[in-house]
């Protein structure tokens, strides 16, 4: 460490947000960057940093920035350096076992509300990982049941842990591959966000994805393996009538919608985020099946 780096032990908050420049060229927001890990070694609200800007960092505070700070400019998730991330007004704890929430996967949560006005439905969240939309829903709807899988162990404990934290009840986390551990149940809601990103893809050399793991991102065939599976078996597992809704890549609604309807679900649609991509095709299980 030089003689620069160990000497901002002992400097003022104001100094230390200066050291957003040494984050540009591997963040889009080196700013709130540098005040999300100071408001995380302060236990502080951003609002704390505007106020007390002379605030001076205590050795052991100076030492902890350091290496948020050098991480950071490894280009690690900023949320893996804090250990948490918020979705839906939740904060979840993350790791590097599964995906961190993005704010596009609140969609799927918002449209799950909307179409779903059964007050006791079940509903099934496949490939949960921090159980963002499990949870999501399970502080939207607490009369709904809700069934959480994911097949890695590391992802179910983190899940559950989020689960306890968070007090929900109404949430069963489980281990297994897809369906394999759902037999007999039927349900009025499948939700998915599984890995739909081809092998080839040049952004998975880019950004917060270099360091989440490729059980979180990766399908085969071009990234629908894992799509094209839970669509082929979902309606084994739904009610008449039920709703199966999948998150997917920008470039990938009309095959989603193909798939859909070749599966025989009606009342096929796509959704687009904020950003304007088409990020969720969902259908409802035909009827008189
Ligand atoms: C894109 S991440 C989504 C995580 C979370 N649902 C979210 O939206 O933030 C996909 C998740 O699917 C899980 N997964 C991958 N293959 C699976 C399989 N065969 N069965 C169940 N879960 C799987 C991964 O471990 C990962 O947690």
């Amino acid at each position: 460490m030089s003689i620069e780096e160990t000497s901002r032990q002992g400097m003022s908050i104001a100094d230390l947000l200066k050291l957003s420049s040494t984050l540009q060229s591997v963040s889009d927001s080196p700013r709130l960057d540098v005040e999300v890990l100071l408001c995380h070694i302060l236990d502080k609200p951003r609002s704390y940093l505007y106020t007390w800007p002379e605030t001076l960092l205590s050795d052991e505070q100076g030492v902890m920035f350091e290496g948020l700070l050098q991480g950071r400019q490894r280009g690690e998730p900023i949320a893996h350096l804090v250990g948490s991330k918020e979705f839906w007004s939740l904060e979840l704890e993350v790791n590097i076992h599964t995906l961190i929430p993005r704010p596009e996967t609140e969609l799927l949560v918002e449209t799950a509300l909307e179409l779903m006005n059964k007050p006791d439905a079940r509903v099934l969240d496949l490939g949960t990982g921090t159980g963002a939309i499990a949870l999501a829903l399970a502080s939207e709807r607490p009369s709904w049941e809700i069934l959480a899988v994911d097949v890695v162990p590391e992802a179910v404990q983190l899940a559950e842990k989020n689960r306890r934290h968070l007090g929900f009840d109404n949430v069963t986390i489980r281990q297994g591959d897809w369906f394999e551990q759902i037999s007999g149940q039927v349900f009025d809601l499948i939700v998915a966000n599984p890995p739909y990103i081809d092998r080839e893809d040049a952004h998975l050399q880019r950004g917060d994805v270099r360091f989440e793991p490729h059980t979180a991102l990766v399908a085969h065939n071009q990234g629908f393996a894992d799509l094209e599976r839970i669509i082929a078996d979902a309606s084994q597992y739904l009610a008449e009538g039920a709703w199966l809704m999948l998150e997917h890549g920008n470039q990938q609604a009309r095959q989603l919608r193909n798939l859909l309807s070749a599966a025989d679900f009606v009342e096929v649609k796509t959704r687009t985020d904020l950003q304007g991509h088409e990020r969720l095709s969902y259908g409802r299980c035909f009827p008189f099946r």
